[in-house]
């Protein structure tokens, strides 16, 4: 494989991210078959683990789904078997990933409209309050985290205040489940969705969702939900412990050692500790630059990645400079959302980059990424 030219970059961008020696070695675990009894095996453990993760009970009512895909898959399965043709769809957002949100209910047909907050700032929760009174949806959409703004939403709050209004929430936990508490037996929502390639430390390849117990019952009365995105032929494989549609066998290896290694090695509550000492590495690192400020509203700032505000003079294209000096020393740096960064160029306003401080990251590599950072910024 010498002839391969592919460069070995540290990745801090915001997902895919860096992965663990000994998640690529468990890519060489045997292939099984996925409707044998080694598939079991496999996502038996990964199921159970997934829960414990996301501080489910052992006899709790939601029930885990494993999609080929990735996050959208999960995302999009979520609008196509809980909106139904006559429902009004809120999608609340907070940056691209919240339109993201919105656009898949758009595109498959479903009544849809948004609720937008200024990027930088997470939801209010008066204004959503206001909205579900004037908009009567049936079911809302929000981003626990949104990944073009580097904000944490209240979601537990906002998922409570949607289920006063007797909607259904429905959550992208996309860039931040493994990374902090997913919080979904405070928030209850009808359907929480992630994915591998962010803060579970895996490279992409299943989207993964949490079904409420109500969501059964919605799909059962929405027609045309698809095949692949049907949620409830989703839960008839998963209460067999098994996927749908043939799982990426690499990936499924991957992922038991992975998830053994978070919940049984180094435990939940320690992994979202590392994460909270990471997000506060950057804070304090940002301080230390001058011109540079945090972009995401105080209090509501991610542990899993950092939007940092460029000084007035400096444009997407030092960014891209930036990304390649970066690059000639061994890092992969995100020189922001590339269309949030237009947009906000185009207003002559400061433009962001990101830094993702995700899943396997430790702080030792961080401090060594943010130094050398550091003096890329300085060099210019
Ligand atoms: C918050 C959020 N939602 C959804 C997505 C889409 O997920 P995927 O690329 O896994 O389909 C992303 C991807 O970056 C994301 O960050």
């Amino acid at each position: 494989m010498n002839h391969l030219d592919f460069a070995s970059l540290k990745l801090f961008i915001t997902g895919p991210t860096f992965i663990r020696d000994q998640v690529k070695q468990a890519a060489l675990l045997p292939e099984f078959g996925h409707r044998d009894t080694e598939n079991a095996k496999r996502f038996g453990p990964i199921m159970a683990n997934l829960k414990a993760l996301a501080g489910l009970p052992v006899d709790t009512d939601y029930q885990v789904v494993i999609y080929n895909g990735s996050g959208s898959t999960a995302m999009e399965s979520s609008i196509r078997s809980l909106a139904a043709d006559n429902d009004l769809v809120l999608n609340v957002s907070v940056g691209a990933f919240g339109d993201l949100y919105h656009k898949m209910a758009v595109v498959n047909g479903k009544q849809a409209r948004q609720l937008s907050f200024e990027p930088g700032r997470a939801v209010d929760l008066d204004l959503l309050e206001k909205t579900m009174r004037q908009a009567n949806p049936q079911v809302v959409t929000i981003t626990h985290n949104e990944t073009s703004t580097g904000v944490t939403n209240d979601i537990a709050a906002a998922c409570r205040l949607i289920r006063a209004h007797n909607a259904l929430p429905l959550v992208d936990g996309v860039s931040i489940f493994g990374g902090a508490p997913s919080l979904i037996s405070e928030s209850r929502p009808a359907m929480y969705c992630t994915s591998t390639q962010k803060s579970l430390g895996l490279p992409a390849g299943f989207g993964i969702a949490f079904v409420g117990p109500d969501a059964v019952a919605k799909a059962e009365k929405v027609k045309f939900r698809g095949h692949s995105s049907d949620i409830l032929a989703q839960l008839g494989r998963s209460a067999k412990t098994q996927t749908l549609t043939t799982p990426n066998c690499t990936l499924a290896n991957q992922m038991r050692v992975q998830l053994d290694h978070i919940v049984h090695g180094e435990g939940v509550q320690n992994r979202f500790d590392r994460h909270l000492k990471m997000r506060d590495m950057v804070h304090a690192w940002v301080e230390t630059l001058d011109g540079f400020e945090l972009f995401a509203q105080a209090g509501r700032r991610s542990p899993t990645l950092t939007a940092v505000r460029c000084p007035g003079g400096m444009s997407v294209q030092d960014l891209k400079a930036l990304k390649e000096a970066m690059r000639a020393q061994g890092y992969l740096f995100d020189p922001g959302y590339g269309k949030l960064n237009d947009a906000l160029a185009a207003q002559g306003k400061a433009v962001l980059f990101r830094i993702g401080h995700m899943g396997d990251i430790t702080p030792d590599m961080l401090e060594e990424y943010l130094d050398i950072l550091k003096h890329a910024l300085q060099a210019r």
